[in-house]
C-alpha cells in the first residue's frame, strides 16, 4: 500500500510513465533459506560487456551473491514488538514524542523531492568501464539496502495496525521514504541497463532473523550512517563539481533528511523501552552494535575504493569522517559507544582492512588450487579474529541521553 501510494504521488509530481519493478508483499515470520536458480546469459548491452555481470532477463540484473558483509533482509518477533508499542502494556512509550515524529513524517517534505530529469541517462552511458562495473555495484548495494528498510517497516507497520495504530502509521511513512529511495535507485540502475527485480528478491532472498531490541539497535545505528555518508557525499561534490559523474548525488541533500529522521523516531522507540539505554546489558549492546557497523562499513568501503575516488573522496578520510560523526551523533543516546578518536580505534581497523584484502585477493586467485587456498587463508582468518576481539575491548566513552534531567536535585540546578 505505501508502494502504491509512492507510485501514485510519483506520478502526480513527474508524470512518469514506468513502474518501479517491485511489487511483492513482504514475507512474514521466521527466516527462510531459498536456493535461487536462474538462468544467467551475458547482458546484452555494450558498455556492461566485460564487465562480469549477469543477467536474469534483458536489463535485469542477478543479485550479487549474499556475503557477510552484504545487505540484508531482516525478519523480528512481531508479537514483541506489539507489546513494546501497546500504551496498555509499556509504561514507558513517550506518545507525545512520537506523535512529534508522526506529524514530521505526515509533512512529507520530500513528496516532490524525488523528479528525474534527462541527464541521468546520459550521463550514465558516460560512465564505462571499471568506473561503470563499481557504479552498478554502488547502486545495487543501496538499492538493496534501502529496499530492505522498506520491507521491514512495512511488515512492522502491517503488525501493529491494530494494537498501535499511531506506531503503525509510523512504520507506514518510513517504509513509503524506504520505497522512494530504493526506487529511485532501481532506476539509477536502468539507467546502466541492469535494474533489480525487487519483487524476486523479495520472494527469494534469505531473511535473517533478529530479536526487536537487536533490531532497533541496529536500525537506528544503520539510520544515522546512512545520513552522514549521504550528506558527507554531498557536502563533497558540492564543493568539487567535476566529480559529479552522475547526478544522482545531487538528490543526497535532502534523501539524507528522511534518513535523519527515521534515525531520531527510532531513537524514541529505544527510549520507550529504558532497559536498551540504562543496564549494563544495553552498555554491552550499545558498544557492539556500533563496532559491528562500523567495522563492516570500513572493510566494504575498502574494499570498492575505486568507487570513492572516482567522486574524488580518499576512501579512508571518508570513513573515518562518517564514523567519527555517527558516533557523535549516536553517544547523545547510547549509554557507551567505542571511542573512535582514540588513535588504537582506526589502527586496528587499518590492520583489519590489510588482512581482509589479502583474503580477498586470495578468493579471487584463480591459479591456487581450492585446498592451497584454504591453508593459506588460515593465518589470515586467525589474524582476523583476532583484531575482532582486540577491537570488541577497545577503549570506550560512557555517555547517554542529554535530555533534561525531571529529578527535584537536577531542577535545583536550574538557573
Ligand atoms: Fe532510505
Ligand atoms: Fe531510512
Amino acid at each position: 500500500m505505501a508502494l502504491q501510494m509512492t507510485l501514485k504521488q510519483q506520478r502526480v509530481c513527474t508524470r512518469a510513465s514506468s513502474r518501479q519493478p517491485f511489487r511483492a508483499a513482504p514475507p512474514a515470520g521466521r527466516p527462510r533459506q531459498c536456493v535461487v536458480r536462474v538462468q544467467a546469459t551475458a547482458a546484452p548491452n555494450d558498455l556492461n560487456s566485460g564487465l562480469g555481470f549477469q543477467t536474469m532477463r534483458d536489463g535485469v540484473k542477478i543479485a550479487a551473491q549474499e556475503t557477510l558483509l552484504t545487505p540484508r533482509f531482516y525478519t523480528t518477533d512481531f508479537a514483541e514488538m506489539e507489546e513494546l508499542f501497546s500504551q496498555e502494556i509499556n509504561p514507558h512509550l513517550d506518545m507525545g514524542e512520537l506523535d512529534a515524529c508522526l506529524q514530521e513524517f505526515r509533512n512529507d517534505y520530500n513528496k516532490c523531492h524525488f523528479v528525474r530529469n534527462e541527464t541521468f541517462k546520459a550521463a550514465a552511458d558516460k560512465v564505462t568501464g571499471a568506473t561503470r562495473k563499481i557504479f552498478i555495484e554502488f547502486l545495487e548495494r543501496s538499492c538493496t539496502a534501502e529496499f530492505s528498510g522498506f520491507l521491514l517497516y512495512k511488515e512492522l507497520a502491517r503488525r501493529l495496525k491494530t494494537s498501535s495504530p499511531a506506531v503503525a502509521e509510523m512504520f507506514l511513512l518510513m517504509s513509503r521514504d524506504e520505497a522512494r529511495h530504493a526506487g529511485f535507485l532501481n532506476k539509477a540502475l536502468s539507467d546502466f541497463n541492469l535494474a533489480l527485480d525487487l519483487g524476486f528478491l523479495t520472494k527469494n532472498r534469505t531473511y535473517t532473523y533478529f530479536k526487536p531490541k537487536f533490531i532497533i539497535y541496529a536500525t537506528f545505528l544503520s539510520e544515522k550512517i546512512g545520513y552522514w555518508r549521504y550528506i558527507t557525499i554531498y557536502r563533497h561534490l558540492q564543493r568539487n563539481p567535476d566529480n559529479q559523474l552522475y547526478p544522482l548525488f545531487e538528490y543526497f541533500e535532502n534523501w539524507c533528511q528522511d534518513e535523519n529522521r527515521h534515525g531520531d523516531f527510532l531513537a524514541a522507540c529505544l527510549k520507550a523501552r529504558p532497559e536498551l539505554l540504562n543496564t549494563w546489558e544495553a552498555k554491552l549492546w550499545s558498544k557492539f552494535f556500533c563496532l559491528s557497523v562500523y567495522v563492516t562499513m570500513y572493510l566494504n568501503d575498502h574494499q570498492r575504493t575505486a568507487f570513492y575516488e572516482a567522486l574524488g573522496l580518499t576512501t579512508r578520510q571518508f570513513n573515518q569522517h562518517v564514523i567519527i560523526e555517527t558516533n557523535k551523533s549516536t553517544e547523545r543516546l547510547f549509554p557507551v559507544v567505542p571511542d573512535v578518536e582514540d588513535p588504537a580505534f582506526f589502527e586496528l581497523l587499518n590492520e583489519m582492512v590489510d588482512v581482509n584484502s589479502k583474503l580477498v585477493k586470495l578468493d579471487a586467485d584463480g591459479n591456487t588450487p581450492a585446498f592451497l587456498k584454504s591453508l593459506m587463508k588460515l593465518p589470515l582468518q586467525e589474524r582476523l579474529a583476532s583484531l575482532l576481539i582486540r577491537i570488541l575491548f577497545c577503549k570506550e566513552k560512557q555517555c547517554g541521553s542529554v535530555d533534561i534531567p525531571s529529578s527535584a536535585a537536577a531542577q535545583q540546578l536550574a538557573f
